[in-house]
């Protein structure tokens, strides 16, 4: 896979999903990243995943995000190469890929806003090329990279690029979930399933699901939700209303990201309760102030910071989280339409979180399935 470049020397390239606009995406060949800044990482992926923002996305929801950019902020792979100051890592440790970049040292990064770093926050897939692609250049790598054990399973840590720290920090930490709380999540999507997880850490007394998937639903009961309310008759905030005596609930999770769903939050907040938004909105919502002026509400939105990373790695690898159950479907890279349009269509092929992994990785592992 080489062909010439401009100064005539043959150019390494590599397989990219490339965004073209709304609804276009494409399989195409792209010259392998290389080292910019002394900062960077090239990361060989082994295995990527698509995150309900890709869709987002698609739907041209995220306007960052341009023609002829190489989607994907979720990933594991293996240092390839690094530029002369990355100094945590070297050629051939396993990693996971954070989605978000930072430098560590601005305004931001200080204040644990690692999302809002002055150079960095969410690039990957974003405002440079990302993850779902045999390799990626990682700025700051330093930061943005953890090192894996080898012996972790490459699905289980592909949760934390993005689903397990989004849903414990705009969700859980956010919502300042306490023992005894009724917490609604609504949305049973990957992020809304990784915020029931999350969630579930400081005991709540309740947690009622709410999605329009009943497959997702019956898998939030497995995970430990206590109710799951349907929600495409339009009557969930009823409904949920009715399970909690018509008082609502402490925390309300949005991990949708439309108006219907952040409308269901405050339908169903209790007086002093926390909404925690989540979902990345393409569109304006209406913030019902008239009624929610007086009900001592707290209402949240966040980017991920990915600061509680490490935590959650260290109890995936400790065995007290067990993230790979989070993933229902697995495709090669040349498949990755097919997986984009199972996660699409999730409620028809019963799809949670699919996997997307590299063809190179079949050749050094010829017994892998
Ligand atoms: N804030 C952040 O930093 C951050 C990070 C990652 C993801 N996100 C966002 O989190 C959201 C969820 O991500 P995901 O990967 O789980 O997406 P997903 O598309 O897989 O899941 C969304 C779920 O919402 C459900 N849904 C749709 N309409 C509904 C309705 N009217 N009522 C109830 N449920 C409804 C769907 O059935 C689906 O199960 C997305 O908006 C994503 O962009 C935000
Ligand atoms: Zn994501
Ligand atoms: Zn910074």
């Amino acid at each position: 896979m080489a062909k010439p470049a401009d100064n005539g020397k043959s150019m390494a390239m590599m397989k990219a999903l490339v965004f073209h606009g709304p609804h276009k995406l494409v399989l195409e060949d792209r010259p392998k990243p290389v080292i910019l800044q002394p900062t960077d990482a090239v990361v060989r992926i082994t295995t990527t995943t698509i995150c309900g923002t890709d869709l987002h996305i698609l739907k041209g929801d995220v306007p960052t995000v341009v023609d002829g950019r190489i989607l994907g902020h979720e990933g594991v792979g293996v240092v390839e190469e690094m530029g002369t100051n990355v100094l945590n890592f070297k050629k051939g440790d396993k990693v996971l890929i954070s989605l978000i970049t930072a430098c560590g040292r601005c305004s931001f990064c200080r204040k644990a806003m690692y999302s809002h770093c002055r150079t960095g926050g969410w690039l990957l897939g974003n405002s440079i090329d990302g993850t779902q692609a045999e390799y990626v250049r990682v700025p700051y790598a330093d930061t943005g990279l953890r090192l894996l054990t080898p012996e972790i399973d490459d699905e289980a840590a592909v949760m934390l690029s993005c689903i397990l720290p989004t849903g414990m920090e705009c969700g859980a930490l956010c919502g300042q979930v306490k023992p005894g709380d009724i917490v609604a999540i609504v949305g049973a999507g990957p992020v809304g399933l990784a915020a029931l997880l999350a969630v579930k850490l400081y005991s709540p007394a309740e947690i009622i699901m709410i999605d329009l998937d009943d497959n997702r639903l019956e898998v939030a009961r497995s995970f430990g939700a206590t109710k799951a309310v349907n929600s495409s008759d339009g009557k969930a905030a009823e409904r949920v209303m009715a399970l909690t005596r018509a008082e609502g609930v402490d925390v309300a999770i949005e991990a949708v990201g439309i108006p219907a769903t952040f409308d269901i939050c405050q339908l169903i907040i209790a007086p002093g309760g926390r909404m925690a938004n989540v979902g990345v909105h393409g569109k304006p919502v209406t913030l019902n102030l008239e009624k929610l002026w007086a009900s001592n509400i707290t209402l949240t939105t966040r980017l991920v910071d990915a600061g509680t990373t490490s935590m959650l790695l260290g109890m995936v690898e400790r065995g007290s989280l067990d993230s790979k159950k989070l993933v229902s479907h697995r495709f090669r890279l040349s498949e990755i339409l097919k997986a984009y349009d199972t996660f699409a269509n999730a409620a028809k092929e019963h799809a949670l979180k699919v996997t997307i992994t590299t063809a190179r990785e079949k050749i050094i592992h010829p017994g892998m399935v």
